[in-house]
């Protein structure tokens, strides 16, 4: 089994888009009057949700005539997020067969199938030609590949000169023990945590120049204590991540919130520009 089948099968959970619309009408949500907002608690598989996506994709500049690649796109939260607020077309690609089927599924829910495509594709050989793209996103994805390097030489390849690349990935940022099984990996076979200066230097031998670059440890923390006040206030809701996640959840999530906790690992947010 290569390291992709593996990653694949990880995040394969099956039946994922008659769970998640069982769960949108277990919350009283109509599938045929859908909209893109009752998909934010689901459709954003990173920490932070909604909030992350909000917050990285507001440090790019972004215009309707703009064609956005998202890597590792998942559910399709991001790439509709994007779709919506600038106005412009986004392809999202993603390793998981079920996830692109779900994305797909999601996006003509919303009526959003003209403005975000998606395809099954590796991120290290993506099926695109040079300079196809304006502008492109990656959330929580380079932890399950082990090169950076090629990750970035094939951002830089198919982005146009001077693009921007906003970044957001969980990263090492401090020596000790990982505990696992985590939301992205059921042990280290399959994850590969980079730290921001591993990151740099690999988009940097890619020719991209270095923006802002910015820990989210504390917001992080902030988000999983309001997840964890709300779970109190109200019990677990119908929809959520959890539904994306085979097997062992609750401790896939109080391990990745541990390793924070402990210094371990953070989400990080890098702004690239293409060469
Ligand atoms: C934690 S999920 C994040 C999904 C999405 N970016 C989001 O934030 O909602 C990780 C995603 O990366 C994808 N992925 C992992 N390795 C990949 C690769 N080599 N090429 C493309 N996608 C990959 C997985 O299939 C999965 O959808």
């Amino acid at each position: 089994m290569t390291i992709e089948s593996a990653v694949a099968g990880h995040y394969t959970t099956g039946g994922l888009t008659a769970r998640i619309l069982d769960a949108l009408r277990g919350q009283g949500i109509d599938p045929g009057r859908l909209k893109p907002e009752h998909l934010d608690p689901v459709g954003e598989f990173h920490i932070g949700g909604i909030q992350a996506t909000r917050e990285l994709v507001g440090q790019i500049a972004l215009g309707p005539k703009d064609h956005v690649l998202d890597i590792g796109s998942g559910l399709g939260g991001t790439a509709r997020f994007i779709a919506g607020s600038a106005g412009c077309r986004v392809t999202g690609l993603d390793l998981t067969p079920e996830f692109v089927e779900t994305a797909r599924a999601l996006s003509a829910l919303v009526g959003m199938t003209g403005a975000t495509g998606f395809e099954v594709g590796s991120a290290v050989e993506m099926p695109f030609a040079d300079d196809s793209f304006d502008a492109a996103t990656l959330l929580h994805v380079g932890m399950n590949i082990p090169d950076k390097g090629r990750l970035m030489a094939e951002a830089a390849r198919v982005l146009r000169p001077g693009s921007p690349f906003a970044v957001y990935e969980v990263m090492r940022t401090g020596p000790g023990e990982l505990a696992f099984p985590v939301p992205w990996a059921e042990g280290p076979e399959t994850s590969f945590l980079g730290s921001p200066d591993h990151y740099r230097d690999a988009a940097e031998a890619a020719g991209f120049r270095v923006g802002q670059v910015r820990e989210r440890r504390a917001f992080a923390l902030d988000f999983f204590a309001e997840v964890q006040r709300r779970m109190v206030a109200g019990g677990p809701p119908a929809l959520g991540v959890h539904l994306v996640m085979a097997g062992n959840r609750a401790a896939k999530v109080a391990n990745m919130i541990a390793n924070i906790e402990a210094g371990l690992i953070a989400p990080v947010e890098m702004i690239l520009h293409a060469p």
